[in-house]
């Protein structure tokens, strides 16, 4: 399905929505990827929650077929995207769940507004800003990309996404995310980086979050470690914690069941 944002058509998924003889709506929850994914990251959760909730997924600005700008890309026009999105589904109060860059997203969108959102999930994400290093290395992706394209460039991306044991057990996962991420033109890849290097700190204002927050880590993320996220939870008035055992930085991905549980428990407390 579409809707547009800032004239450009965007592409979203919405699955389980309440039947009108539901007595009581349930909430909607509007999943976020990160970079450089796309909806499809979500696939597990869309199958495993739509049965209790309303799942909404999209592909973000210039990702799978969403339409892409001019090449700015701003964790600003990410959220203007998220506001126009629930604008179309005519949502008040979404619970909003971010991985990742899509974590970037959501702590962008619950700053500006928080009147519309009713839970805030934040997984494997964190709330600083890129230090100079960090800059520096998205920099040398960007570089990565252009010369050598987006196959060489997602070879080199996916070595530290999984945990070796995560592949040596289920190897068709790592088939699965490169089949996702090369839906992605390398002009949209390189937005994502400019944007991601770019973006606001939020630390700061973590502790102003007034909904109630689950932080959700994989054991063994490398590039948003638990430690990251533990001392994000602790900023954030009377946020829960949760560690999913074994997981690598797409916890949801690799350990959809975990994940899914953890979500729906944390869900069924808002109802
Ligand atoms: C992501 O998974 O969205 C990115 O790896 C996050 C990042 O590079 O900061």
């Amino acid at each position: 399905m579409e809707f547009r944002s800032d004239g450009l058509i965007q592409y979203y998924t919405d699955s389980g929505a309440p039947k009108s003889s539901d007595k009581k709506p349930a909430g909607t929850l509007v999943l976020i990827h990160g970079f450089p994914h796309t909806h499809q990251l979500w696939d597990r959760q869309v199958s495993g929650l739509s049965a209790h909730h309303r799942v909404v997924t999209y592909d973000m600005r210039g990702s799978g077929k969403s339409e892409g700008g001019d090449g700015t890309l701003l964790m600003d026009f990410l959220a203007d995207d998220l506001f126009a999105l629930l604008d179309h589904l005519r949502v008040e109060k979404a619970d909003i769940a971010g991985l990742s860059m899509g974590g970037y997203v959501a702590l962008q969108a619950i700053h500006r507004s928080p009147e519309r959102f009713r839970s805030l999930l934040l997984c494997d994400t964190a709330s600083a800003a890129d230090t100079n290093t960090a800059k520096q290395k998205r920099a040398d992706q960007i570089r990565h990309v252009r010369k050598d394209g987006m196959l060489k460039f997602v070879d080199a991306y996916s070595d530290g996404v999984f945990p070796p044991e995560t592949l040596k057990k289920n190897p068709g996962l790592l088939q699965d995310f490169r089949s996702m991420v090369l839906q992605n033109r390398s002009d949209s890849v390189i937005d994502g980086l400019v944007a991601m290097s770019a973006r606001p700190d939020h630390t700061e204002t973590l502790s102003k979050i007034g909904i109630p927050c689950l932080v959700l880590v994989g054991e063994k993320d490398t590039v948003t470690p638990p430690e990251t996220a533990k001392t994000m939870a602790n900023a954030i008035p009377n946020a829960q914690f949760e560690i999913i055992p074994g997981a690598g930085h797409l916890s949801n991905f690799e350990a959809p069941e975990v994940f899914n549980q953890i979500v729906h428990r944390f869900l069924a407390t808002l109802e």
